[in-house]
């Protein structure tokens, strides 16, 4: 059985695309939408827009220019979900379930509720003066977009990191508290060199900022905001200094590593702005040409965007519908025939499922198998010296439901070249495998 990974992100339509937004997430989440053994969701988050924005206009216009964005970059609407996230009507419906279980403490702490909060506190205001309760709910709401189509891999910039984690707490707390493994634990993936981009001040590339570029401006236009990045004033002759500078940060999300070892050397040279900002603008222009041309059609065919649209909500509810019923059922919304015994003591439902026994061995060490929901030991973990490795060891299973597992012998599995053990004496590898999507549904 091959091990699939669900890839998911979505984008605010409060806005036009900008640099930052290309490089941290639609680029990431194209190319990882071709690779073999991923499937992608990619959304409109236009609920999340009402948030940021009281203007009809800008979200209709946003939704169009972002749509046609992620097309225009190389998104195949046939082999991904793309999608409105107000299409699918059970994304409001599933935030509710969470919003009932998520603790208000966990909210507070939010990095965006906190900032303004702190804002506010500052300016010797009410300290949720201005704050809307959308802001306050983002995170659960993007929980529901994340947790409905159980997503392993979240593509996002290093501001959203939170939202993930708090994901992941609100979807452990509902499988424990209703007893199943309702939800898959996401992670969030970061582009490990050019998570989030500088502005035009060096300041992160941001819509609040107002210090963005514009990813489909026209290539005078995109030159002319170039070249007002800010510098420091060091002439052309004076080496300057790479991590710090905005050129040179830029120019590193769009080049070869060969191009940023060169572009590094002609830092140390002396190159000035000016040329700097010219080889800048020249790298970006050349990715982006064929794109840009390409978002320009589309724009003028908005009745084809609204069909991809359409179509792609059929597909996404066809995923959402039956599951938001099994949710539904699983807190007790659900008929009044059905009977409470089959869920066990408690109310609680209790599926047949494989599941992990943790213990400790007469040597000391940590262990844990994996048991099939028949009894079989799939397999059997290497040794940990703590419980919480062990743990660990088994949540990254979990979360990761079988993919990236490797038997290198007859019987020793690893993972990303660690040993993670050996597969019980029935057991073969794509058992194990099955039972972590078992595991993930
Ligand atoms: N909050 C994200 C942003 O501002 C957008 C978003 C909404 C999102 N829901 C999501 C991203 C779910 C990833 C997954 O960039």
């Amino acid at each position: 059985m091959p091990a699939i990974t669900r890839v998911l992100t979505g984008i605010t339509t409060s806005g036009t695309p900008h640099l930052g937004n290309y490089v941290g997430a639609v680029r990431p989440a194209v190319a990882a939408s071709r690779r073999a053994g991923v499937e992608s969701f990619y959304f409109l988050a236009d609920y999340h827009a009402l948030i940021k924005t009281t203007d009809p206009l800008r979200v209709q216009r946003s939704t169009l220019e972002i749509a046609a964005t992620w097309l225009a970059c190389g998104l195949d609407p046939e082999r991904v979900w793309f999608y409105r996230q107000s299409d699918i009507p059970e994304i409001p419906e599933l935030t509710w379930l969470l919003t009932c279980i998520v603790a208000k403490g966990l909210l507070n702490r939010a990095h965006a509720y906190k900032a303004a909060v702190d804002r506010n506190t500052q300016e010797h205001q009410d300290p949720d003066a201005g704050i809307n309760a959308g802001l306050y709910m983002y995170p659960v709401l993007m929980a529901a977009d994340i947790l409905m189509f159980k997503a392993h891999s979240v593509p996002v910039g290093r501001d959203q990191v939170q939202h993930i984690e708090m994901a992941r707490d609100i979807a452990m707390r509902f499988n424990h508290l209703y007893g199943g493994e309702y939800f898959v634990l996401p992670e969030a993936a970061i582009e490990a060199h050019v998570a989030t981009l500088p502005g035009l001040d060096g300041r992160k590339m941001s819509k609040s900022y107002d210090n963005t570029i514009a990813l489909f401006a026209p290539a005078d236009q995109l030159k002319k905001q170039i070249a007002g990045i800010v510098t420091d004033s060091r002439l052309p002759g004076e080496p300057k200094e790479c991590d710090n500078s905005t050129v040179f940060t830029l120019y590193q999300a769009f080049a070869s590593a060969e191009e940023t070892t060169a572009m590094r050397a002609a830092f140390a040279d002396g190159i000035g702005w000016g040329d700097a900002k010219q080889t800048l603008f020249e790298r970006i222009d050349a990715e982006l040409a064929p794109a840009r041309e390409r978002y320009q059609q589309l724009l003028d065919r908005p009745a084809h965007i609204e069909a991809i649209l359409h179509a792609g909500a059929a597909k996404a509810r066809a995923l959402a519908s039956p599951f938001m019923r099994e949710l539904r059922a699983a807190v007790g919304l659900r008929s009044l025939l059905t009977s409470a015994s089959s869920d066990g003591d408690n109310g609680k439902r209790k599926a047949a499922k494989p599941g992990f026994k943790q213990y400790r061995e007469s040597d000391g060490q940590f262990y844990f198998k994996l048991v099939n929901d028949d009894g079989r030991v799939l397999l059997h973990s290497a040794a940990h010296d703590s419980p919480r490795s062990a743990g660990q060891c088994i949540a990254q299973l979990r979360n990761h439901a079988g993919t990236g597992l490797l038997q290198v012998d007859a019987r020793t599995v690893k993972r990303g070249g660690a040993v993670i053990g050996e597969l019980g004496e029935m057991a073969t590898l794509d058992d194990v495998v099955a039972a972590l999507m078992r595991l993930a549904e």
